[in-house]
């Protein structure tokens, strides 16, 4: 069984990142294969808008997306993790969203069925919006939700202080897996 984080961070080390790793380091704990995928020093261009993957099945910007859908392929569970910039994801997560229009045009529906969860780390407000667009992004490419997780945090790991977020976090890789071994939420 195996589960990817992908943070939508552009902030190495931060807040998201720390919510994201709990989750993974809960789900592994309970069996799950983790891997941690991190957008920030990755190069990931928004949609052009071309089209050209109705026909083709693929986008052709080539850039680190393609490493990032091989991973989301193969996996059995993607949590995404995205800070809340004005009160919704940031525009690095929304290019990867954007980028994913490609594989509804794929014959094999590839993300149909995986396990699906959202951390999001923020200063105070916005959490529902940005939840609301990644739960939008995990049912158009019909992924089962699992849950999800939210933690207040300003200054890189000050998350940590957030109890409830932290123990959340950690809540949402024990479901996943729990999901993934069961079928049940
Ligand atoms: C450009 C920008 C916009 C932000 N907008 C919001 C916002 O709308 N609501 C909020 O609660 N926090 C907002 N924040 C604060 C971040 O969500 C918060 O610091 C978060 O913990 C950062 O996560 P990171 O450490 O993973 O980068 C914003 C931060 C930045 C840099």
């Amino acid at each position: 069984m195996k589960i990817l984080g992908i943070s939508c961070s552009p902030r190495k080390g931060g807040n998201t990142e720390t919510l994201l790793r709990t989750a993974l380091d809960a789900a592994q704990a309970n069996g799950a294969e983790v891997e941690f995928f991190g957008i920030s020093g990755k190069t990931i261009h928004p949609c052009d808008g071309c089209l050209a993957c109705r026909t083709k099945g693929e986008c052709h910007i080539k850039d680190d997306m393609q490493e990032l859908t091989k991973k989301m392929w193969q996996a059995d569970g993607i949590i995404i993790g995205t800070p809340v910039y004005f009160w919704n994801v940031t525009a690095q997560a929304k290019a990867v969203i954007d980028r994913t229009y490609s594989f509804v045009f794929s014959p094999q529906r590839p993300l149909r069925n995986k396990a699906a969860g959202a951390v999001v780390a923020l200063g105070r407000s916005g959490s529902s919006e940005a939840i609301a667009t990644l739960n939008s992004f995990f049912t158009g490419h019909r992924m089962i939700i699992v849950g999800n997780a939210i933690g207040f945090g300003g200054e890189k790991g000050t998350v940590k202080e957030d109890e409830r977020g932290m123990t959340s976090a950690a809540g949402l890789g024990r479901s996943m897996v729990r999901y993934l071994q069961t079928g049940k939420l």
